[in-house]
This record gives structure tokens, C-alpha cells and sequence, in this order.
């Protein structure tokens, strides 16, 4: 069993949580029409819905924040985040904004429109929404490992490169608007991107004169991940790699409520001062966002940004955070406990179709592992399958996602071994009792785009 790697922080204030009855979940989950989006936190014992804006930030960054410059335009925490910005990422323009998807909407209509199409190794949720919103649409190139939670390889994130260049030829490279890279690779389970990986893609984005853009919002646990795993790398600082990574690319996008650890910001980087779309996106973040010296953010947002950016990328933290997910998954391993191998950066992403084989795509198995856990101890999860996915925005049915997953997303700094350890103990429980479950889920009630956050599902019981 992979041994739990210490801390490298210890807590200086603590939340207290409530304790629930089985019951009181039972009546919490009828309430929330079976949408884990619309539970009430105090109605939950862990929280791994999401890694994202959920961290804890550290003593440095709520110093920082009482240092917060709060002028409308050109206050001094836009510059400290500018500098560290320009350091890490060594781009020429950063635009802040309130979040990923803020980022995502900012940027993204600069190369498409209806009739283009975006090609990933795989989207995220809001990422593949501001596509389809910019009128363009989506396809998809990921490694074919990620379709196979049982085969532990290093790099299961990856661009299908031989895909990539067939879908271009096929579409024509003309109507390819942009190419995403998202590292680490959530839908795929966060799974890393390998250096290697990231220079073919940058090479064929080259070739037929793509636009590369990095989806970054977990490019400092997949730059551990190569310095771990790709043997060029081992002696690379985590600085050094992402710096590697990001001269590949001509923009990137950062939700930075993930690996800079803030509970609130986002990020536009671009490479060269002098790209004609910089005008572009300074008009969408001043209509949208606010001031470019603010990006929807508070000055003391600005300032836990700059600090988090490094937090994020120290190699202790980073070496325990992978560790974390080790442990984890050692332990799902002594109980047979299908999940996504090796573990992602950020969470362990549970095989719900191999929970329940019996259970269709279109019934939404990991939403009854998702339901499931909730009712045994309190842990709230998040769905990463057909149910998130949603419908061909075209056709209006059903599409069916490569993975069925249930992810426990951990929050950065927030949960301690003893929490991890009762997490798989209801786990073990859930995967004991699982094979009386017969049939899944229905939606009573869904809104066109990005519906899991909102619908109502209740249980099929015939
Ligand atoms: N890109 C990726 C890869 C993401 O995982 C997310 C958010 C976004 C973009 C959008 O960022 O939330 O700041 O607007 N993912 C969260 C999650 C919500 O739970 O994985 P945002």
C-alpha cells in the first residue's frame, strides 16, 4: 500500500461541519431532486463536488489580500500578479478575469463562429458550452487509453496526434478555429499531458496553422506529473517544465480556482504583445469582465492570485498532493474498487460503469454512484459522464461519454488521511452492496445548455 505522505502545512483555523442522519440525507436528496449541484453545503460531510474554488488559502495569501490595491484602474496587486505571471509563464499580455469560463468567453470568439470547429483532447464542461455558445463546435482527439480505467500508462491525458491531424484533413485545417490542450486532462480523469505529447501537438497546430491554446487550469500538478514520469524531465524544476509547456502554445486560459489555489480568478495569457486578437479581448474583458487592470476580480483577489500562482507550483505540496491520490487509490486497489488508474492529479475518478454494468449510459450509472455515496456517509461527488456531457447540440439526443466516472475531486489544503480513510470506508461499503441496483436515473426537467448543473432527475423505478 502506497504509504500517506505528511502534510507540508499545518492548520491554523478550522470550519466545523455538521453531522447528518441517513435519514436527513435521504430527505436532503428528495429536496435537491437528486442533483448533487443543488444540496445544501451544510448538508454535506466531505465535499469533493469539485477541486475548484474550494481550496484553503494559505496565512501568506490572506496577508497578501489585506494588501489588496482596490483602485478602479492600474492598482498595484494588478502588477504583482503581472510579474509573477510573466515569470512563471514568460507570455507578453495576461489579462485577468473572474474565472475559467470568463476566460473561455473573453477569448474564445476570436476564432470562432459558426461553420468552425474546436478540437481538443478532450473539453471540460463550460469549456465545451463557450464553444457551442461561439456558434462553433466540438470534436475530439484523447488518447485511446483513457477509455480504459484498468491500464495504468503515464500519460493517458494525451492528444491523439494521428487523430488530430486525420479530423483536421478531414474538416479542412481552414475551418479548424483552435486547438485546446488541456492539461491536466479532466475529462480523461485528470490525467497528465506529456512534454513529448504537447511538442506533436504544437507541431501539427504549426504545420496547418492552428491557434494553440493551453486549457491550463491544472498545469502545475501536470507539470509534477512529467517531472515524475518523463525520464527528460527528472532533474527539471516544476517552473522549468511549465515554462517548456507554455512556449508551445499561443494562448492560454487558466480557471485559477484550481492549482494557484484561490477561491475566486482566471487567466488569459498571450504569448506575443503584438497578436492581432489582443484588441479583441481587452474590448470583451472591459464589456464583460471590467477594467483591464481588474478583470471582475477585487484588487485583493489580484494579490492571493499572485502569491497562490507560486504556492501552487511548490514541489512539496505537489509531491504530497500526487501523494495523496497514490494513497487513495492504493487503497480502492486492496478492495478491487474500479476507478480510473493511475489516479488523476486532482481526484480519483470512480468507474460507476463498472459498478453498475447493468445500468445504461442513458440512466446515468455514475449519478447512482454519485447518490449512492451521499446517502452512505455524506460525501458529495460530482458526475463526469453521459449526464455532463448532455445532448448533441445539433441533433438534440443523448451523447454518450467515453468514461462513466464519479469524482471525488479534493480540495487543495482543506481534508485531512482521516477523511480520506472514512471516504473509502463508504466506498467499500457501496461497492459490497452494488449489485441490487437495477436501474438508473430519468431528467424531469433539463435547461439547453450546460444542464447538470440545474435538472431535476428523480429515480426509475419500474
Ligand atoms: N477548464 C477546465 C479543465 C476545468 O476543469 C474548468 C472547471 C474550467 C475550464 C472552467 O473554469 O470553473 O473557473 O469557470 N472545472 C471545475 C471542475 C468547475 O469541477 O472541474 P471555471
Amino acid at each position: 500500500m502506497a504509504r500517506f505522505i505528511p502534510e507540508p502545512y499545518r492548520i491554523k483555523m478550522v470550519e466545523n461541519v455538521k453531522m447528518t442522519t441517513r435519514e436527513e440525507r435521504e430527505e436532503a436528496l428528495k429536496r435537491a431532486h437528486y442533483n448533487m449541484f443543488r444540496l445544501r453545503s451544510e448538508d454535506v460531510y466531505v465535499d469533493f463536488t469539485t477541486d475548484s474554488g474550494t481550496n484553503a488559502m494559505s496565512d501568506q495569501q490572506w496577508s497578501a489580500m489585506m494588501l489588496g490595491d482596490e483602485a478602479y484602474a492600474g492598482g498595484r496587486s494588478y502588477f504583482k500578479l503581472i510579474q509573477a505571471a510573466e515569470d512563471i509563464f514568460q507570455y507578453e499580455y495576461f489579462q485577468p478575469v473572474h474565472q475559467g469560463r470568463a476566460a473561455e468567453k473573453v477569448l474564445f470568439g476570436a476564432f470562432l463562429k459558426p461553420g468552425k470547429f474546436a478540437l481538443a483532447n478532450l473539453f471540460f464542461d463550460t469549456t465545451r458550452a463557450h464553444v457551442e455558445l461561439a456558434g462553433a463546435r466540438c470534436l475530439e482527439a484523447c488518447n485511446p487509453q483513457a477509455a480504459d480505467t484498468q491500464l495504468r500508462a503515464p500519460f493517458k491525458g494525451n492528444m491523439d496526434i494521428e487523430r488530430l491531424e486525420a479530423v483536421i484533413l478531414e474538416k479542412g485545417p481552414e475551418n479548424v478555429g483552435m486547438v485546446v490542450m488541456t492539461i491536466t486532462n479532466n475529462s480523461a480523469g485528470g490525467q497528465p499531458v506529456s512534454l513529448q505529447n504537447m511538442r506533436e501537438t504544437a507541431k501539427v497546430c504549426r504545420k496547418y496553422n492552428i491557434h494553440l491554446n493551453i486549457d491550463a487550469a491544472r498545469y502545475a500538478e501536470n507539470a509534477m506529473f512529467v517531472k515524475l514520469r518523463e525520464p527528460e524531465c527528472k532533474d527539471w524544476s516544476i517552473k522549468r517544465i511549465i515554462r517548456e509547456f507554455f512556449t508551445l502554445a499561443d494562448t492560454f486560459t487558466m480557471s485559477a480556482k484550481k492549482d494557484a489555489i484561490v477561491n475566486m480568478g482566471g487567466l488569459i495569457g498571450v504569448k506575443d504583445a503584438n497578436a492581432p486578437y489582443i484588441d479583441r479581448i481587452k474590448a470583451n474583458c472591459i464589456s464583460f469582465e471590467g477594467f483591464l487592470t481588474y478583470g471582475g476580480l477585487n484588487g485583493r483577489d489580484l494579490a492571493a492570485l499572485a502569491v497562490g500562482l507560486y504556492e501552487g507550483m511548490d514541489e512539496d505540496w505537489l509531491r504530497y498532493r500526487l501523494g495523496t491520490m497514490e494513497y487513495f487509490g492504493s487503497r480502492l486497489d486492496e478492495l478491487g474498487v474500479p476507478y480510473q488508474s493511475p489516479p488523476g492529479g486532482h481526484g480519483i475518478f470512480l468507474d460507476a460503469a463498472k459498478f453498475y454494468p447493468q445500468i445504461p449510459y442513458t440512466e446515468y450509472p455514475a449519478q447512482v454512484l454519485a447518490v449512492e455515496l451521499y446517502r452512505e456517509a455524506g460525501t458529495r461527488t460530482s458526475e463526469i459522464g453521459s449526464y455532463m456531457l448532455g445532448n448533441d447540440p445539433d441533433t438534440g439526443a443523448q451523447m454518450r461519454s467515453m468514461n462513466e466516472f464519479t469524482r471525488l475531486a479534493i480540495p487543495r489544503r482543506v481534508y485531512t488521511q482521516s477523511h480520506y480513510d472514512m471516504v473509502i470506508d463508504s466506498i467499500a461499503q457501496v461497492w459490497k452492496h452494488r449489485e441490487p441496483m437495477k436501474r438508473g436515473y430519468r431528467i424531469t426537467w433539463e435547461p439547453p445548455i450546460l444542464r447538470h448543473f440545474q435538472a431535476s432527475l428523480e429515480p426509475i423505478t419500474e
